[in-house]
């Protein structure tokens, strides 16, 4: 089958187009409200797009419910800052109560109970459930075309200043995600889980990604 996007003329029952981009990692992003509390929200138009430095986007679609644009850009344009955290599989349920469209200024860290730690640079805390935490400073805001006039779709790039890393998921030097099994997004309602991982070498002579070390490759 063949559809113009412009058209929609799938024909399917659900827009298929979130399940043709899979798997999606899910960014729980903690911001800063402008009463000094914080908001914290999942996103899974979420990647990462540069090593060196370390660099994150995440998109913001649409609109909530009550009309305003979303807590988690509004709050990022105020201060710039933003905490990414990383959703392992045992925090589903918790993730998926903070997506729940809140007023403002109205916790959805209480609602889902959920504990805070500080972060050392930015504002925003980081959840305690969370094994990974990267700390965030705007780069740049991209705003994206919207269909409806009182939409608002954006990007946010993020220099990632600082990365928190629980070190019992640490093993021989190594992030082992066999341990946080991390949550990943797909179309639908549905999910997948991080819980089969293989190795694949590259051909001879190419610089392993992951060990290169600032001027030289190993
Ligand atoms: C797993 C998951 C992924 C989501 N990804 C996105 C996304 O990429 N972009 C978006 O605008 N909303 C996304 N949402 C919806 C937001 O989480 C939801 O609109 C939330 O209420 C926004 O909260 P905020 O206003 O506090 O930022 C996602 C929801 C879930 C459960």
């Amino acid at each position: 089958m063949f559809y113009e996007t412009k058209k929609n003329n799938h024909g399917l029952k659900y827009n298929p187009f979130k399940s043709c981009i899979v798997p999606r990692p899910i960014a729980w992003i903690t911001t800063t409200n402008d009463d000094g509390s914080y908001n914290c929200a999942p996103y899974s138009f979420f990647n990462g797009i540069a090593a060196d430095p370390p660099m994150v986007m995440y998109a913001t679609n649409g609109k909530q419910p009550m009309g305003n644009h979303k807590d988690s850009i509004s709050n990022i344009r105020r201060n710039g800052e933003f905490v990414v955290n990383v959703v392992p599989f045992d925090a589903k349920d918790k993730m998926n109560e903070t997506t729940a469209p809140l007023q403002p200024n109205e916790s959805e860290i209480e609602v889902a109970k959920l504990e805070i730690m500080e972060s050392k640079i930015v504002t925003p805390a980081r959840l305690k459930i969370s094994p990974i935490h990267m700390e965030c400073k705007v780069y740049k805001i991209i705003d994206l075309p919207t269909l409806k006039s009182n939409e608002y779709n954006g990007m946010v790039l993020g220099s990632v200043i600082g990365i928190h890393i629980n070190d019992e998921v640490i093993d021989d030097g190594k992030v082992n995600l066999d341990k946080i099994k991390p949550l990943a997004r797909l179309g639908y309602l549905d999910y997948s889980v991080v819980d089969n991982i293989f190795e694949m070498h590259r051909p001879e002579g190419s610089p392993r990604p992951d060990q290169v070390i600032k001027g030289k490759d190993k």
